[in-house]
């Protein structure tokens, strides 16, 4: 197993940057994902990490080897590509033993060596079909199984979950996981779904536009996004305008002040706060946290575990309020009424709205699921 480097690495299609100045180290043995709506660059990344495309800048090495311009079959990396490309003429085994029929293994040895990868993905009992008599998901586990059988220094995963109803996508993910580990495998694995990206990886690297907007574990990206377009990609955020007005103040443009906790940068004017941070304040009962707002209830949904609120409130903003459906704040609630909400100092984040596109309090280019 080998580390994969990046340094300022760029693809350019006819004058249009598909990716840009991108560096990056993924260490032996870990899970990148890398994340970003659709068109950012993802795809792009990845085939120039397997060697189908050619940077038009920068420098790729895997351990210490410099692949930059290296063939694919060169480069020990195994590649699922976003709509998983099995071989149609070829069963199940032939599928898996391709690459290594490629690289002039023993017959024998082949042989021994699908059966292996294929009883890694519980297939081994599908060894002779063909992959339209295989369902979405067995083709996903042929599709890794034949990535691995290579014993692929670097794992390149392009939306490998993507054709999977929600619950085999949870369960491959997690099959996906367990054999990365045991293997020790380098992996970067491409999804636009924020949930997944943070369910599986070690690391997180997020893009906008060919750029890599920031880089860090699960944690420190949905606890300190740097900017705007990372609290919205990273879960959901309720965003408001304004600017600091002193230490540890933020004044918004309808003149109410919130208080947030450590330095802000100076360019900053949105305050971020997440519908999970907010509590409800029930009556006349006096709020637990220093930031208050008052509103009218909009609309309650339930959403199973938790309910979403959506509040009018005296910002003139709509904010989005996650109460857990067994806490007894939510019951006597009614839409139409008024309501007090409140939020811990440290649930406020303040943030660069350098690059925040418009009024309407969403990016355009977010991606929905
Ligand atoms: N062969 C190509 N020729 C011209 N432009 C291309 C080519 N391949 C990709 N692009 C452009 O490069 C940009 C990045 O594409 P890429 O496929 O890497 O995006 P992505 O992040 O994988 O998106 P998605 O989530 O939709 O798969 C897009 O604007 C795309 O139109
Ligand atoms: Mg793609």
């Amino acid at each position: 197993m080998k580390q994969v480097t990046l340094s300022h690495v760029g693809k350019t299609y006819g004058g249009v940057d598909a990716v840009h100045d991108f560096s990056l180290t993924v260490k032996q043995g870990e899970l990148v994902a890398l994340l970003g709506p659709s068109g950012c660059g993802k795809t792009t990344t990845l085939r120039m990490i397997a060697g189908f495309v050619l940077p038009t800048a920068g420098e790729i090495r895997i351990g210490q080897h410099n692949v930059t311009e290296m063939p694919p079959y060169r480069r020990s990396t195994g590649m699922v590509f976003q709509n998983y490309a099995l071989f149609p003429h070829m069963t199940v085994s032939q599928n898996v033993g391709f690459g290594l029929e490629m690289r002039n293994v023993a017959r024998a040895d082949i042989k021994a060596r699908v059966l292996e990868m294929l009883r890694l993905v519980h297939l081994d009992h599908l060894l002779d079909r063909y992959p339209r008599q295989l369902s979405g998901g067995q083709q996903q586990r042929v599709a890794l199984a034949r990535a691995l059988a290579i014993t692929p220094d670097v794992l390149l995963l392009d939306e490998p979950l993507s054709n999977l109803d929600a619950k085999l996508r949870h369960a491959v993910r997690i099959e996906i996981r367990q054999l990365q580990r045991k293997l020790g495998l380098t992996t970067i694995f491409v999804t636009h779904d924020q949930e997944e990206a943070l369910a599986v990886a070690d690391r997180l690297v997020v893009m906008n536009k060919g750029r890599i907007e920031q880089v860090g574990t699960p944690r420190e990206l949905y606890d300190t996004p740097r900017t705007a377009f990372i609290a919205d990609f990273m879960g959901r955020a309720n965003f408001l305008r304004g600017y600091v007005s002193a230490p540890g103040t933020f004044l918004t443009q309808s003149g109410q002040r919130f208080y947030f906790s450590g330095s802000a940068p100076s360019s900053t004017s949105i305050l971020s706060v997440r519908p999970d941070c907010i509590d409800l304040v029930p009556g006349d009962a006096a709020p637990k946290h220093p930031n208050v707002l008052s509103g009218i209830v909009r609309a309650i949904t339930f959403l199973g575990p938790v309910n979403e609120v959506m509040i009018g409130s005296d910002t003139g903003q709509t904010i989005s309020v996650h109460s857990r459906t067994a806490s007894h704040d939510i019951a006597s609630l009614k839409e139409g009424e008024p309501v007090r909400i409140s939020w811990p100092v440290k649930a406020s984040q303040i943030l660069d709205a350098s690059d925040w596109p418009d009024n309407e309090g969403r990016y355009k280019n977010r991606t929905e699921d």
